[in-house]
C-alpha cells in the first residue's frame, strides 16, 4: 500500500481537525471514508450534510482495536471469534450498543445497535491511533453515487465540503466491508462485501443466513435498491452488446470491451477495479455519445457476490 506521501505531520493535523469537529476523508482498504468524531453530534451531522445522506441511514464506527470497540458495543462469543479472524480488515459487525457508549445518536440513527469495524489500512490505523477515539465514516461520496477508491474521486465530489483528504493510494479491496450481525445461533449477512461468504464460512461453524430470510434480523437500512449509480443506464449480465452501449467486460473472452474488470477473470482484481471503472465507463460512454453501459456476467462466487450486489443496485430503476 502506498503511504510514502503521508507524513506524521499530516496525520497529526488530520487528528487535530477531527478533535475540533472537522471532516476528514481517509483511505481504508475497502473504499475511502468520510470521517468525523462519532461522539460529536454536530460533526456527524456535517457528514450527513456533505453527503446529502438520508438521516435514517446509520454510519459505521471505525476504531483502532478490539479493545476500543468493546467500549461501544457488547461482544458475544460469535463476535469475538469473527473479530479474531478478520480484524483488522473489511468486516463490520452490527452489535448491541452499550448504554455508556457516548456515541452521537445520529451515528446509529436511533437504533439500539451499532455497526463497528477495525480497518486495516495503515493510514486509517495511524489516524485512529493518533485521534484516540471512534470515527464515524461512511463512504466519501455523495449519497447514492459510486463509492470512491482514490483520493481523486473524493476530491471531485466533496472537496468544497470537507476539511482534509488523506491520500493513501488506491483502495486495495475496492468494495465496502461485509456487514454481519453475529448472533449466538447464526451469523446474519446484512451486506456482501470485502470478506466473502466462503471466508466467513471458514471462520465459524454457525449457519450464515441472509438478513432478508429472517424476520427478527433487521435489514441494513442503507441497502437501498438504487445505489452506486452511474450517469449512464447500466445493463448487467450482458452476453451481447448493442451499438448504443459501452461495454464493461470481465474475463479473457471480452477482448472487445472498452474496459475489462479483469482480463484473467480474477474476482479480487475485478473488485479492486469496480468503482473506478464504473466512473471511467461513464466518461467513455459520454465521449462516444452513448447513454448505456453493458456489463459482462460476473460469477456469483467469492467476491463476485458483492460485485454483483453493487452492479444490481447500480442497474436498478432510479428512485
Ligand atoms: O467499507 C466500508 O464499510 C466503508 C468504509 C469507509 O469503512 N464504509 C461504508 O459505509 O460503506 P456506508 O455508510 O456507505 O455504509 C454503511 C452501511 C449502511 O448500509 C448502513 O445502513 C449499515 O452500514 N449500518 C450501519 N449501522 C447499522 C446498524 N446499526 N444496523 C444495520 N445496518 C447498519
Ligand atoms: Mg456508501
Amino acid at each position: 500500500m502506498q503511504t510514502q506521501n503521508l507524513t506524521s505531520d499530516q496525520i497529526e493535523t488530520a487528528a487535530k481537525l477531527l478533535s475540533v469537529g472537522g471532516l476528514v476523508a481517509l483511505p481504508t482498504e475497502t473504499v475511502y471514508g468520510l470521517a468525523a468524531d462519532a461522539r460529536n453530534g454536530i460533526a456527524v451531522a456535517a457528514i450527513y450534510a456533505a453527503k446529502a445522506r438520508p438521516n435514517f441511514n446509520p454510519l459505521i464506527v471505525h476504531v483502532a482495536s478490539l479493545d476500543e470497540a468493546k467500549k461501544y458495543a457488547d461482544f458475544n462469543e460469535t463476535a469475538l471469534a469473527l473479530a479474531a479472524a478478520f480484524w483488522p480488515g473489511p468486516l463490520s459487525m452490527v452489535l448491541p450498543l452499550r448504554t455508556d457508549a457516548g456515541l452521537s445518536e445520529l451515528v446509529t440513527a436511533g437504533l439500539d445497535t451499532v455497526a463497528i469495524r477495525v480497518p486495516a489500512h495503515p493510514v486509517a490505523h495511524a489516524l485512529l491511533e493518533r485521534f484516540g477515539g471512534p470515527l464515524a465514516a461512511p463512504s466519501a461520496n455523495i449519497s447514492g453515487q459510486v463509492s470512491p477508491t482514490t483520493a481523486g474521486h473524493v476530491h471531485e465530489e466533496l472537496a468544497g465540503d470537507i476539511h482534509a483528504i488523506l491520500d493513501g493510494g488506491a483502495s486495495q479491496v475496492g468494495l465496502e466491508s461485509t456487514i454481519v450481525m453475529p448472533r449466538t445461533d447464526a451469523v446474519v449477512l446484512m451486506r456482501a462485501g470485502g470478506i466473502s461468504l466462503e471466508q466467513l464460512g471458514m471462520a465459524t461453524v454457525l449457519p450464515i443466513i441472509q438478513a432478508g430470510d429472517n424476520t427478527d434480523a433487521p435489514q441494513s437500512p442503507g441497502q437501498l435498491a438504487s445505489h452506486y449509480a452511474t450517469r449512464a443506464t447500466l445493463r448487467i449480465n450482458a452476453t451481447s452488446v448493442d451499438p448504443s452501449e459501452a461495454f464493461l467486460g470481465f474475463g479473457p473472452e471480452c477482448a472487445d470491451a472498452d474496459l475489462n474488470l479483469s482480463q484473467t477473470g480474477d474476482l479480487k482484481q475485478a473488485a479492486a477495479n469496480l468503482f473506478a471503472y464504473m466512473r471511467e465507463m461513464d466518461d467513455i460512454a459520454r465521449t462516444a455519445g452513448k447513454t448505456k453501459i453493458a456489463v459482462a456476467p460476473i460469477p456469483d462466487e467469492g467476491l463476485g457476490l458483492a460485485i454483483n450486489d453493487r452492479l444490481k443496485r447500480a442497474a436498478a430503476p432510479r428512485t
